[in-house]
């Protein structure tokens, strides 16, 4: 990383107050979740279409789900990594940080982050198809697939945005909100490709924001973005870590002058 670079960042971030963070599955990478258009990814391996569309779920509403309960078997027993920690604790060190995530895996909140907008759902949700009554299960295996509603018997889905479907607008409001208020907003480990996830950085920096992302290649943001950290963000970001915690102190305030200097 341009040593540089990372001063100018840790100077302009020791002034802010209100941040935002983008984040993608890339972040979970490094604790063993895979992500969708890696390598190794879910998309390399499946075919989206049969699996995370409405349509997919009314064909064989048990081929989604046994799909979604092998995810969250995988997911289970994952911990957050170095690079979900650092967000955790930057929420008492910027006073006004906000996580928006596209990650479905519940990771950022187990990491101990509060201020979190999940935007395409959460897996470890399910909404009753009928009613559209929303729970948390966390059993892995489900019991039974395709799970039911206990109250009126219809079918559960993952309460999850798929292809073709409309994010919630009270949530993509908020984030759009949010992205429109920051002083600076990260942006991790996404392919920045999905919309309207990709479109909130662009609405943060045409509002004034700086632009810092941090991903293991380039993506369609880069030429647009005021930093980019080439890297993992398990790595970079307890980096960023250090260099801003030895410029300032918690939750906002300046670091007073030095006197002795
Ligand atoms: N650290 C930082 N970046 C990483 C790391 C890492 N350790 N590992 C991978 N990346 C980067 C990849 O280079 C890629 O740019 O993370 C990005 C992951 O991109 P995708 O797999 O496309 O995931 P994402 O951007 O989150 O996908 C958006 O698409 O499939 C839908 O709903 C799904 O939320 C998802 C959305």
């Amino acid at each position: 990383m341009a040593e540089h670079q990372v001063d100018e960042v840790v100077e302009f971030l020791a002034g802010a107050r209100r941040v935002a963070v983008l984040t993608g599955a890339g972040i979970s990478a490094e604790s063993g979740v895979p992500t969708f258009r890696g390598n190794d990814g879910l998309w390399k391996q499946y075919r989206a279409e049969t699996l995370a569309t409405p349509e997919a779920f009314e064909r064989d509403p048990v081929l989604v789900w046994e799909w979604y309960d092998w995810r969250r078997s995988l997911i289970a027993p994952v911990a957050p990594n170095a690079g979900h920690r650092v967000l955790a604790g930057w929420e008492s060190l910027f006073g006004d940080l906000a996580v928006i995530t596209q990650n479905v895996d519940g990771l950022h909140a187990k990491a101990g982050s509060r201020n979190i907008v999940e935007l395409h759902g959460n897996i470890w949700k399910l909404r009753c198809t009928r009613e559209g009554t929303v729970e948390e299960n966390r059993n892995t295996p489900l019991p039974r697939i395709p799970p039911v509603c206990p109250n009126c018997g219809s079918l559960f889905r993952p309460h999850i945005v798929w292809f073709g479907e409309s994010l919630d607008p009270v949530v993509f409001d908020r984030a759009y909100g949010l992205s429109e208020a920051c002083q600076a907003m990260f942006v991790i480990g996404t392919s920045a490709v999905v919309q309207p996830a990709a479109s909130l950085p662009l609405a943060a920096s045409r509002a004034g924001a700086k632009i810092i992302e941090v991903n293991i290649e380039p993506t369609p943001l880069t030429p647009q973005a005021d930093y980019f950290f080439p890297g993992k963000a398990g790595e970079v970001l307890p980096l960023l870590d250090r260099r801003l915690r030895d410029r300032r102190p918690a939750s906002g305030r300046e670091r007073p002058p030095d006197r002795r200097a």
